[in-house]
């Protein structure tokens, strides 16, 4: 359920320089500046601020964009584009000091949007190290493995 008491915890206003800041960091970023190339940036920071304030319990306030899965379809994002953009959002919360509740809801909202935004499950490294011995082919028997250089 949406709690309007998060809204008014951070404000409008607060709101709007949070996601302004945001974006200047994403637009720059290494990693995925690239993506925004070209894009609007004043109109991306609008629908994100009104998509914001919407799950912040901010009466009154409508979403004028498109729905997550349709925005972020024509764009080829993984997994570790994914987690580069929660990490500039929570350096950017904590920065600007916004409120420990409204922090948690909004990177909890993000990480529960994940799979509309990215195919790419988990961008964790996976262990490639241990192999089954089963899997693993014997050498041939006429071309036995040297080790060492004798
Ligand atoms: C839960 C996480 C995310 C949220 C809440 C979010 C939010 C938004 C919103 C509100 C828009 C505007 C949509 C519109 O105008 O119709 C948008 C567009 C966009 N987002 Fe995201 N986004 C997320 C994740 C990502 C990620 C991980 C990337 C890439 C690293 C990304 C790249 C883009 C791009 C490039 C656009 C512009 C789309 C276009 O006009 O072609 N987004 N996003």
């Amino acid at each position: 359920m949406k709690d309007p008491a998060l809204f008014e915890q951070l404000g409008g206003e607060a709101l709007r320089a949070v996601i302004t800041e945001f974006y200047r960091r994403v637009f720059g970023d290494v990693m995925i500046g690239f993506m925004f190339q070209g894009k609007d940036r004043a109109q991306l920071i609008q629908r994100e601020w009104e998509f914001t304030a919407n799950f912040l319990g901010a009466p009154g306030v409508t979403y004028t964009g498109r729905p997550m899965r349709t925005a972020h379809a024509q764009h080829t994002i993984f997994g570790g584009h994914f987690e580069r953009r929660l990490q500039i959002l929570r350096e950017t919360l904590a920065d600007h000091q916004v409120p420990a509740a409204v922090q948690q809801a909004w990177i909890d909202h993000t990480l529960a949007l994940r799979s509309q935004i990215t195919r790419d499950q988990g961008s964790e490294c996976k262990d490639t190290s241990v192999v089954a011995p089963e899997h693993v082919a014997p050498p041939p028997a006429d071309r036995p493995i040297k080790l060492g250089r004798k």
